[in-house]
């Protein structure tokens, strides 16, 4: 077994967790929300590789031996800092599933919504450089969404009217197939089904994610099991407690027989 981060800017990354909780239930997780800083989609570029850097460098202090970039924006400004700094232990990040969408719209016309920073990034943008010109893609950031994700409101008018907003364009072109290209918003995914139809086709990379980290703990020989009760702990930088509500809330994988703590914690006071 490992101990494993999955680090986002906030509760976005349980939806990695979630999953990573299913596939690999025997590890160990360390789960870093920094949603002091929430959102980062909105953030400059220098901004977001140094806090995904420092982020990276206090879950391996911690005993991290693997860590999950559970967030799309931090992948795309950091993962190769991260890469660079902390080379002996695997580093697994999170793209927007454009390839696996065109391969599955039927219409070829694709909508993403991700944040404003991943649409922005060299990196999202050399991807979508890769992929034949036959797929029409319409990009949307989803702003403002994350704040009202991270304060529980799934549900609501005002999240709801948002969302449609950002849908219209997506809407408008016919996309048949929706990359959720950030990954706070696999948690939108009823809404989404009751503005766009349930025959729209949801793109979110988290199985795909959780394969290649499984992949990555073989290759580094940390799949041994243990006897002792797995753990779970939940850190954030804004409100450990609300973390540890949202997470009970929105995980749907079984937790109940871990040993979780929660804290709230200042990074900036911790001397590295
Ligand atoms: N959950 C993140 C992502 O996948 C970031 C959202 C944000 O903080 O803007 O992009």
């Amino acid at each position: 077994m490992a101990l494993i981060g999955v680090f986002d800017s906030g509760v976005g990354g349980l939806s990695i967790l979630d999953e990573a909780l299913r596939q690999l239930p025997d590890h160990d997780y360390l789960y870093f929300a920094d949603s002091a800083n929430a959102p980062y989609g909105e953030k400059t570029s220098e901004w977001i590789a140094a806090r995904s850097l420092h982020i990276c460098q206090f879950l391996v202090e911690s005993g991290c031996q693997a860590i999950v970039v559970a967030c799309n924006t931090a992948t795309a400004e950091a993962i190769r800092d991260i890469r660079a700094a902390l080379q002996h232990i695997p580093i697994i990040g999170v793209e927007p599933g454009i390839k696996p969408a065109a391969m599955q719209s039927q219409n070829g016309v694709v909508g993403v919504l991700a944040t404003e920073a991943t649409l922005k990034s060299d990196k999202f943008n050399s991807l979508l450089s890769t992929l034949p010109g036959d797929c029409r893609f319409v990009k949307q950031a989803g702003a403002g969404l994350v704040p009202l994700i991270e304060s529980g409101q799934l549900h609501n008018p005002k999240t709801a009217a948002l969302l449609a907003k950002h849908l219209e364009p997506i809407q408008a072109a016919g996309a048949d197939t929706l990359v959720l290209g950030c990954t706070h918003y696999p948690f939108l995914a009823p809404l989404i089904r009751t503005i766009m139809g349930d025959t729209v086709q949801l793109v979110d990379t988290s199985q795909a994610v959780v394969r290649q980290l499984a992949r990555q703990l073989a290759e580094h020989q940390l799949t041994k099991s243990r006897q002792s009760k797995r753990s779970l702990r939940l850190l954030s930088t804004a409100n450990g407690a609300q973390l540890h509500r949202m997470a009970m809330q929105l995980l749907r994988a079984d937790a109940s027989q871990r040993l979780i703590d929660t804290h709230t914690i200042d990074l900036d006071l911790i001397t590295r």
